[in-house]
């Protein structure tokens, strides 16, 4: 089965806490934080960085409070291809466009019901390849 990390922030912890009892089917490796106090977003976007580089898994979710900043710390590992999403068809089109392996939610921008639809729909839908398939060899 896929192994899928998930890592956030102190802003994303109590969505990254949600997404783990709504997925509980998932073979989670969390990454952290383990609480709301405060940490540094950089730092769990760099390990989620790590954990794709290093194949511990080949898929992800990130959460900070708006997502931006730790995607940023995540896409500056070339493996990683993380894409901030605010609704499920960013998050279908991350997948079919852009073979996303790593999708960022921000928790103080979309509720709940609704990041639950984007990790679904991330986790459900395939790479369309094709015309789609030299463009992200490009990103390389
Ligand atoms: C933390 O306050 C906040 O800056 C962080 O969660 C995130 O939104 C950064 O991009």
């Amino acid at each position: 089965m896929t192994k899928l990390a998930i890592a956030s922030d102190h802003g994303g912890f109590a969505l990254k806490e949600k997404i783990m009892q709504r997925f509980a089917d998932v073979d989670w490796l969390d990454l952290g934080t383990g609480s709301e106090e405060s940490v540094d977003y950089p730092q769990f976007g760099k390990a989620m960085g790590e954990a794709i580089t290093n194949e511990d898994a080949d898929t992800g979710i990130l959460i900070c409070g708006s997502g931006i900043g730790i995607s940023i710390a995540a896409n500056r590992f070339p493996a990683v291809r993380a894409a901030l999403c605010v609704n499920a068809e960013m998050a279908a089109l991350s997948r079919q466009h852009n073979d996303a392996n790593v999708i960022s939610l921000g928790a103080r921008i979309i509720d709940e019901e609704t990041a639950y639809e984007c990790v679904e729909a991330f986790l459900n839908t395939e790479f369309e390849g094709g015309r789609h398939e030299r463009r992200v060899e490009q990103l390389s």
